[in-house]
């Protein structure tokens, strides 16, 4: 997770995708878009050749028991033990398994997000998800409180919660997770070998405390799975983001996608800055080999498939 600034060549880099930004393929309406619904029908089942959310979104209880040593999705040569806490901890059957939503909202963390005043709208749709357990209250006119199912890297331990070295530290965490009441808690655990102990200690606290939370942590195929219909429908990443991950994933569950927060770019489309993040001051990463993303890349295929009427996707003013 290198903080990495940005340097001279990444600026030129990065106005050059904003020169191309400009560009029709990065432009979209909002007004009049119409959904595409058997072109939705013809991607969900597309994906379902690929991956079934419904299984894939996590593993189950009977998928392991506790002891069990398993590999890391990325790297394979490291291994990771299935600890009594994490087993207690998987759910018994999918937490997505027979959920289906009229309209879902995937919110990104880009930082297009202030001043959009989205909140009441993304709030509206049946099914919320989140990424990277963001911040809302402070946010909520332009992002919403609305949290259905939030996605948690154990990197976020110590980028946001301070690595839990302290009792504020731990306390701040376990408000958070308490506000999100019975919301899905997703945690990609078993990805590189790094954030085990993070993952422990969220374990740990969220049983300590009783919270409602229910987690659940991608299946070992997933990551794989999802690369493999985006590299088929030639989009080469080499990683999918957060983001690009939860699209794919709600093809199944939601009859009508709208994105919010997806601009990685570090401007607007009137060469007005844009944070990297809404809340907090990450620096722009992706214009750098150290990223595993291809987010620019990403952006450039869903705002195809907005376009086309497959999702929406929102990077204006809600009102
Ligand atoms: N995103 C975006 N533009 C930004 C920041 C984020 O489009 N400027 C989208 C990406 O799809 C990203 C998601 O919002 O995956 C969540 O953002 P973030 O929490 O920043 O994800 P990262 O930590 O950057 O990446 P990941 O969790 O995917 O490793």
């Amino acid at each position: 997770d290198g903080e990495l600034c940005l340097s001279r060549s990444l600026v030129n880099s990065s106005d050059k995708i904003i020169r191309k930004a400009g560009s029709s393929i990065f432009q979209h309406s909002v007004e009049g878009w119409k959904i595409n619904s058997s072109l939705v029908l013809e991607i969900r089942k597309n994906i379902l050749r690929f991956l079934d959310a419904e299984r894939d979104v996590s593993v189950v209880k009977s998928s392991f028991k506790p002891g069990d040593v398993i590999h890391y999705v990325l790297d394979r040569r490291r291994t990771l033990n299935i600890s009594q806490d994490l087993h207690s901890l998987l759910p018994e059957v999918s937490p997505m398994k027979n959920r289906r939503f009229k309209t879902c909202a995937v919110v990104g963390n880009s930082g297009i997000l202030l001043d959009s005043a989205c909140g009441k709208e993304i709030d509206s749709h049946n099914f919320v998800i989140r990424c990277n357990l963001a911040p809302v209250v402070e946010f909520a006119a332009d992002v919403g409180t609305k949290s259905d199912f939030i996605t948690m890297n154990p990197s976020v331990v110590q980028r946001a919660f301070g690595g839990f070295r302290n009792e504020s530290d731990r306390e701040k965490f376990v408000h958070r997770l308490s506000m999100l009441n019975d919301s899905v808690l997703w945690i990609p655990a078993f990805m590189v070998k790094g954030g085990e102990k993070h993952v422990e200690w969220v374990n740990a606290l969220i049983l300590k405390n009783k919270l409602k939370v229910r987690t659940a942590y991608p299946s070992l195929r997933l990551i794989h799975a999802v690369r493999g219909y985006w590299l088929t429908n030639k989009v080469p990443i080499k990683r999918p983001s957060t983001g690009l991950l939860m699209y794919t994933l709600a093809t199944r569950f939601c009859d009508e996608i709208h994105l919010y927060g997806f601009w990685p770019f570090p401007k607007d489309l009137n060469g007005k800055a844009v944070k990297y993040h809404y809340y907090d001051d990450l620096k722009y990463r992706y214009f750098s080999n150290a990223s595993p993303h291809r987010m620019p890349l990403e952006f450039k295929t869903l705002n195809v498939l907005h376009n086309r009427g497959a999702l929406k996707l929102t990077t204006g003013k809600c009102i």
